[in-house]
């Protein structure tokens, strides 16, 4: 058994024993110390009100431990509400005329897609990028940039099919035609081993309601201002370098703060931002090499108990091109009323039904979820009618 599990980590997150908890991908059950951060902060706001200055200096020291947990520099960190407000940055930052172009998988997450989409009644073209294997790379992407290309905005880890994408190769095919690449690391920044820097990218983007273990409403954005300058659409007093201390915006030139600060506006969600600190706490304990071993690992053995059991898998099967997510075909309606009835949960997705796999999750909970696919095989088809 897998170094994480031995630590006592389940006990950490009770919702784990509660029910066969296989969802990591929509969100992560809360753990006992980032429950134990959030209580800290609201007792502090019970008693002593703050004070706001204390707060602000940890939202500044978890800045710095999230950005040493990703490999960047503080400066290159924004906190965002979610993952679609670090693209949405991204994307309206990056400037286009008419006719230009960017590039997007067929089958995006939506809030990656919109984001780009949004701009076309403005003469951006959106090229939607077939997939020739069960991953991208920079191959997918080449017979479709042109000197017209802008952009590549594109997923890690896929939140439909599990699959991971080789962004190192997709940023490298960027770079050559001096096209920006933004990416989604929404499935896999906690879970999966992302080096920001060494994937060299313009801007990455995710929430922390998944591998980053903390509840909904905080994301962050990652931008290296070295590849990549986006000017912010939103400016507020929390980006501007030369804002007043008596809070009177005079008429002076704006000048934006450096780096990704100048991203940030208004008030922080500062509960989540103190949590965080406790959850990288946790993840710099485990380590993500662990996490990333330890959900291969049970995928390894839930391929072999699939293969038993005759189910395909919608995306990759190779263990460097998949995650923690694995998506059964399965389409009968009636598997997500079973599994619920059998207290397992999990997502169905627009091919089948989803399961997730996180640092709590164990041998034994894969070979359950087996047992239960089993005898539902006895019950329901494979495949709607
Ligand atoms: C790839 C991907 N991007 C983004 C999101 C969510 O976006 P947001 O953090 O803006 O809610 C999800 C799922 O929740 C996702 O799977």
């Amino acid at each position: 058994m897998s170094v994480v599990i031995d630590s006592g980590l389940r006990a950490q997150f009770p919702a784990a024993d509660k029910l066969l908890y296989l969802d990591s991908a929509h969100q992560t059950p809360l753990s006992r110390p980032v429950r134990a951060a959030l209580d800290s902060f609201y007792d502090q706001a019970l008693f002593t009100a703050g004070p706001k200055t204390n707060w602000l200096r940890r939202v500044e020291e978890v800045r710095v431990q999230l950005a040493s947990f990703l490999g960047v520099g503080a400066q290159e960190i924004a906190f965002t509400k979610n993952t679609s407000e670090g693209l949405n940055i991204a994307a309206h930052g990056v400037s286009w005329e008419p006719d230009d172009n960017v590039l997007l998988l067929e089958g995006e997450h939506p809030n990656n897609a919109y984001a780009w989409l949004s701009q076309r009644q403005h003469g951006l073209q959106v090229r939607l990028v077939p997939q020739d294997k069960k991953w991208a790379d920079a191959d997918t992407f080449a017979p479709y940039i042109d000197e017209r290309t802008r952009a590549i905005a594109v997923s890690h880890v896929m939140f439909h099919s599990g699959q991971r994408n080789d962004i190192a190769a997709i940023a490298g095919l960027a770079r050559r035609h001096n096209v920006a690449v933004i990416v989604d690391a929404m499935q896999s920044v906690g879970v999966l081993e992302v080096d920001a820097r060494a994937l060299g990218v313009s801007a990455l983007a995710s929430g922390c309601h998944k591998g980053l273990l903390v509840p909904q409403g905080l994301g962050f954005l990652h931008t290296p201002c070295d590849v990549v300058e986006f000017p912010p659409t939103y400016v507020a007093a929390a980006g501007v370098a030369n804002a007043r201390a008596d809070l009177v915006a005079g008429p002076d030139p704006v000048e934006l703060r450096a780096g990704a600060r100048r991203f940030e506006i208004g008030n922080f969600n500062l509960p989540a931002i103190h949590a965080l600190g406790a959850a990288l706490d946790l993840l710099e304990h485990v380590t993500t090499a662990q996490v990333e071993e330890h959900v291969l690992s049970l995928g390894d053995q839930f391929l072999t108990r699939l293969d038993g059991l005759g189910i395909a898998l919608v995306g990759p099967a190779e263990r460097e091109r998949r995650s923690h997510i694995y998506v059964l075909e399965l389409t009968d309606p009636g598997w997500p009323e079973y599994f619920a009835a059998e207290n397992v949960r999990l997502s169905p997705v627009r091919d089948g039904i989803r399961v997730s796999f996180g640092l709590y999750n164990t041998a034994d909970d894969v070979e359950r979820f087996s047992d239960i696919l089993q005898r539902g095989l006895a019950r329901h088809t494979r495949h709607a009618a």
